[in-house]
């Protein structure tokens, strides 16, 4: 079980496709990821999903096919939809051939957002082996929010994830479907990520000495630099930031601004309004643009301002374009001034914390690390080390300090939904103010989080969602409580062929 530490890189020189034969933005219509097919199975209260990891054929530069990999051969994934307190079970069958520089292709599958069992969390080190498959069981009983799954095996989530394995996955509550927000087909997903592409179109791996990967490509659900036809009219975007490594600013060139109204955990309290904000990998942010105002034929495009420490090309200022086409049908257009009615973590006070904790993210010794220790560690130690050991239903806050001015770190933690309480002693950003599991802790910040520590017992990751140095190796876990199932053990993937039913 112990893989080795390797450096993966599809080119040991990389040489990029001239950028005269990349797409140019704004010449492909916007398409949203397939929705995710249901086939039968025995619980009539658990939704059931069969997953094919498998290559498919891309098609993102003109006249070239480039390999990728998808769940269902599709790239993001097919999206998967889900009531709360229904529960799902998706089986995920590893068909992934060798890469071609002779490395097993082994997986993990992590719903990021999902307060999952450690046995079905996508442990790095709990992998499908090619030819293998595990069904991943989820809860749903977290309030609604926007979570996606993606690609976690222990030092290769950076490779999978840039080769494809990313899609969207939606809880809707009760409470949120009885507000008056767009709903249907104005509940838009936009998984967006760069790319990068050799001459042949395949597509290019190079993360700087594990710094990170910047791409010259935009892609939204998979397209270069889309197209979307909008009414005039109000819609909710999801956006995910599916990157390795790239953050984004985002600035509608109207100058009109985005009403924040979900972060990663779901429903803010109160929609912010804000004219441009910051985006790391992993994050996600469900925003409301409102298109009422635009005669048919207006143009407004999603720009990027970009931030300190990406590496910016001629057209990674610009993501998409959204063509006004007709007037609205102004149903469900409202963003109401409550939005989420009783959130747990939102309503934590520092007051109730029984403990204070620092996670330094530092670069040391050429690795990534958290207070100098790596997932290496964590697996020498027999996977029983752990930065933290809060007791089920504790509340903790933990400073995240970056004390560099040469990086940024996405951190990511596990099984929680927690608040930001400051950064740099300030108040946290508007677009910032609702419940988290991923923050931006730029170059020398300091961020305080607030979570209580449930509601299962076991072992859960923390670590930089910059995929490049969490491979390399920027993750640690925390245990709550003790004797949780075993990440592992507990339910490793079996050998195909998979049972025909469940
Ligand atoms: Cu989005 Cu530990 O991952
Ligand atoms: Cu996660
Ligand atoms: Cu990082």
């Amino acid at each position: 079980m112990l893989l080795p530490l390797q450096r993966f890189a599809f080119a040991s020189d990389p040489e990029r496709i001239a950028s005269s034969r990349l797409p140019r933005p704004f010449t492909r219509p916007f398409r949203v990821p397939p929705a995710a097919t249901r086939v039968a199975g025995p619980d009539p209260d658990t939704d059931y999903y069969v997953m094919d990891m498998v290559p498919v054929q891309a098609n993102i530069i003109d006249g070239l096919a480039t390999t990728m990999w998808g769940y269902n051969g599709s790239v993001p994934g097919p999206t998967i939809d889900v009531m709360q307190g229904r529960k799902t079970v998706v089986r995920q069958r590893n068909l992934l051939p060798n890469n071609h520089l002779g490395q097993p292709t082994t997986t993990s599958v992590h719903l990021h957002g999902s307060a999952s069992l450690p046995q079905f969390d996508g442990y790095a080190s709990d992998v499908i082996g090619q030819n293998a498959w595990k069904d991943y069981h989820y809860p749903n009983f977290q309030n609604a929010r926007t979570l996606w799954y993606h690609d976690h095996v222990v030092h290769q989530t950076a490779r999978n994830a840039y080769m494809g394995l990313a899609a969207m996955y939606r809880i809707f509550d009760p409470h949120e479907r009885s507000l008056p927000l767009p709903k249907g087909r104005y509940d838009v997903p936009l998984i967006v990520r760069d790319a990068m592409f050799d001459p042949r179109g395949q597509l290019l791996y190079d993360d700087d000495d594990n710094s990170g990967l910047m791409g010259d490509v935009i892609l939204v659900n998979g397209d270069p630099w889309p197209v979307m036809k909008v009414e005039a009219r109000k819609y909710r975007f999801r956006i995910c930031n599916a990157s390795v490594s790239r953050s984004f600013r985002w600035k509608l060139d109207s100058g009109d601004p985005f009403t924040i109204i979900a972060t990663d955990g779901g429903l803010m309290p109160a929609p912010q309004v804000v004219g441009s904000f910051r985006h790391g990998a992993a994050e996600r942010y469900d925003v409301i643009i409102d298109f009422a105002k635009y005669a048919p034929g207006r143009r407004v495009v999603l720009r990027n301002m970009s931030n300190p420490n990406n590496i910016d090309y001629t057209n990674t200022a610009v993501v998409m374009a959204f063509d006004v086409v007709a007037a609205g049908d102004l149903s469900n257009n409202e963003v109401p001034s409550q939005l989420a009615n009783n959130n747990d973590v939102m309503n934590l006070a520092p007051t109730q914390s029984v403990k204070t904790r620092e996670m330094r993210v530092e670069r040391s010794n050429s690795m990534w690390t958290i207070n100098g220790r790596t997932w290496h560690d964590v697996i020498r130690s027999g996977y029983k080390e752990v930065f933290a050991n809060p007791k089920l239903g504790d509340v903790e806050i933990w400073n995240l300090v970056n004390k560099s001015g040469g990086w940024f770190h996405p951190v990511h933690i596990h099984l929680v939904d927690f608040k930001v309480l400051s950064r740099n002693g300030r108040p946290p950003m508007a677009h910032e103010k609702g419940p988290k599991d991923v923050v931006y802790v730029g170059e020398n910040e300091t961020v305080r989080v607030i979570a209580r520590y449930g509601p299962h017992l076991g072992k859960y990751m923390i670590h930089c969602h910059n995929l490049a140095h969490e491979d390399h190796d920027m993750m640690v876990q925390f245990e709550v409580g003790t004797g949780g199932p075993d990440p592992i053990l507990a339910d490793p993937a079996k050998p195909m062929p998979s049972p025909s039913g469940f």
